[in-house]
């Protein structure tokens, strides 16, 4: 049985992974029909959230026939998601997740997303921080490293989980990678462990 925190998920659960401009309600809705067990919200940016933007709070939307659904969020001040993860946690998800895993340059070239695997200690900080204030599980959703030469998922993982996270997804490719290449699933394996 696949548990996170008090979420029973079943023994081989389907999920749907967070995607920006695709994972939206009516996404969602196709998605739960055709039996995802667990589903995740588009990311959503904190400092959008924290100002009341309505592209973000729009995306809090979450409907009762969807649960189990995690709020995933990103952000790169640490203020500003512990804020934005109380705001969340107001729109009842069952979860909220962090996104340290976007590559695209509008997000990981400021300081968000995959960003943070070049600053573990920013990162342990910002999770407990969001860990230790909201009542719901926390997961995380990262890659293997920056690049090829600082694959540091194994770190990541072990200190995350040191700190209280009930998951963590991992992109099995490098922030540099983007979307193309070969995922090193032998690493995921070692990170599974
Ligand atoms: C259009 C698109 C939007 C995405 N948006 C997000 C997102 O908002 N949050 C996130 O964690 N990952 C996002 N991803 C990454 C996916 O969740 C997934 O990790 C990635 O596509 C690798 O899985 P795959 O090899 O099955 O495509 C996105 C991917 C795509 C293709």
């Amino acid at each position: 049985m696949v548990k996170i925190g008090n979420i029973e998920l079943g023994e081989f659960p389907l999920l749907l992974a967070p995607m920006e401009d695709v994972s939206d309600p009516p996404f969602r809705y196709v998605c739960k029909q055709q039996g995802a067990d667990l589903m995740y919200t588009e990311f959503i940016s904190s400092e959008g959230l924290i100002r009341n933007a309505a592209k973000s709070t729009h995306k809090l939307d979450v409907f009762e026939y969807e649960r189990p659904i995690g709020i995933q969020l990103f952000g790169s001040d640490i203020n500003s998601m512990h804020e934005a993860a109380l705001i969340a946690e107001q729109a009842k998800p069952d979860l909220i997740d962090i996104n340290y895993g976007c590559p695209v340059k509008q997000v990981a070239c400021k300081g968000a997303g995959a960003a943070l695997l070049q600053d573990i200690p920013k990162m342990v900080s910002m999770t407990k921080k969001i860990v230790d204030s909201v009542k719901l599980p926390v997961t995380v959703k990262t890659r293997l490293g920056w690049d090829d030469k600082t694959k540091n998922i194994l770190e990541v993982a072990e200190r995350l989980q040191d700190i209280g996270i009930k998951a963590l997804t991992v992109h099995a490719r490098t922030r540099s990678q983007m979307y193309k290449g070969s995922a090193d699933w032998t690493l995921l394996g070692e990170t599974e462990k």
